[in-house]
């Protein structure tokens, strides 16, 4: 059972500069909440409550303003910094001591997921025991992403970085379960020709070694990419959309860790003064 998650939450943000000079990318509203608030819901949602956020060299307090390791939400939050954007698996690296002897979750700090049966599908593969778990999402443009090409039974045939030729549209989102051996593996990995090193290499490693199962974030399902301007603004469009037609909030983590029955009323009551007067707070008081 998958106990511990990751948020990666470093990178120069660079294909949103000017707006990530200062602030770093996940931090940026993605309508009424931070983004990384979304990650971490999903998170959350599949039941991890220990949870180390790596950030970049000297933004350390930027986060915790947003996320202090003392909070209301009944999660362990502890942070790592990088010292410059290594490449994705180099959060198994870094967090090594926090990982110790356990599997692990993996999530991109721009990623958001949401959808119907999002929540079963989650939990039902927090139960991994040994190889890696990757969740699958249509896209018109693949090239963006790391694809991965199956056959018919779902076998994962092929695994590639970023492919120029459209040779697949299922995208590996940016969601990861992995068992304890991706620290060993991504010690071993070589970076490539862009610096990095690559999650694909990682995955390529399991699926050698058939221990790399597809999962699928079907068509009733949303998987969007906040890492540039025009996909955050498409994701907070959807947000904004949804929030405002149900009246309900997509990734309040107070509500989650309240339904989850990790906090109590009183500490929904602390947030809403730690928040203070705002929209925000106003639905976390209609929860209570
Ligand atoms: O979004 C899904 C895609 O994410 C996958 O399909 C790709 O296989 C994977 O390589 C990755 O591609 P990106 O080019 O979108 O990754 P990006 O460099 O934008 O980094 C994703 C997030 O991780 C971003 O919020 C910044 C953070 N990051 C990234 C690197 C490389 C770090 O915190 N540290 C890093 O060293």
């Amino acid at each position: 059972m998958i106990k511990k998650g990751i948020i990666l939450a470093g990178g120069l943000g660079t294909r949103m500069s000017p707006i990530t000079k200062a602030v770093n990318k996940q931090l940026l509203p993605l309508y009424d909440k931070p983004l990384i608030y979304y990650p971490l819901s999903i998170l959350m949602l599949a039941g991890i409550r220990n949870i180390l956020i790596i950030v970049n060299k000297g933004q350390l307090n930027q986060f915790r303003k947003i996320l202090p390791e003392t909070n209301n939400l009944g999660i362990k939050v502890s942070y790592k910094e990088q010292q410059r954007p290594k490449g994705l698996p180099d959060a198994f690296i870094l967090g090594e001591k926090f990982i110790g002897n356990d599997n692990i979750a993996l999530i991109l700090g721009d990623n958001f997921f949401y959808g119907q049966s999002l929540t079963e599908n989650l939990k039902r593969n927090t139960y991994l025991k040994k190889g890696a778990t990757i969740f699958l999402h249509q896209v018109k443009n693949s090239s963006l992403y790391g694809v991965a090409v199956l056959n018919k039974k779902n076998k994962i045939l092929r695994i590639v970085e970023k492919p120029k030729k459209n040779i697949s549209n299922l995208a590996i989102t940016g969601l990861y379960f992995f068992d304890n051996n991706a620290i060993k593996y991504s010690k071993n990995l070589k970076p490539s020709k862009r610096n990095e090193l690559e999650i694909t290499d990682l995955l390529k490693i399991y699926n050698k070694k058939k221990l790399l199962k597809a999962s699928f974030i079907g068509r009733g399902g949303t998987w969007l990419d906040a890492g540039n301007i025009q996909d955050y603004y498409n994701a907070s469009n959807y947000v904004s959309a949804i929030e405002n037609r149900q009246g309900l909030k997509i990734a309040c983590i107070e509500e989650i860790a309240l339904k989850k029955g990790w906090i109590k009323k009183s500490q929904i009551i602390e947030s809403i003064k730690n928040y203070g007067n705002c929209d925000y707070s106003s639905y976390l008081k209609s929860l209570i």
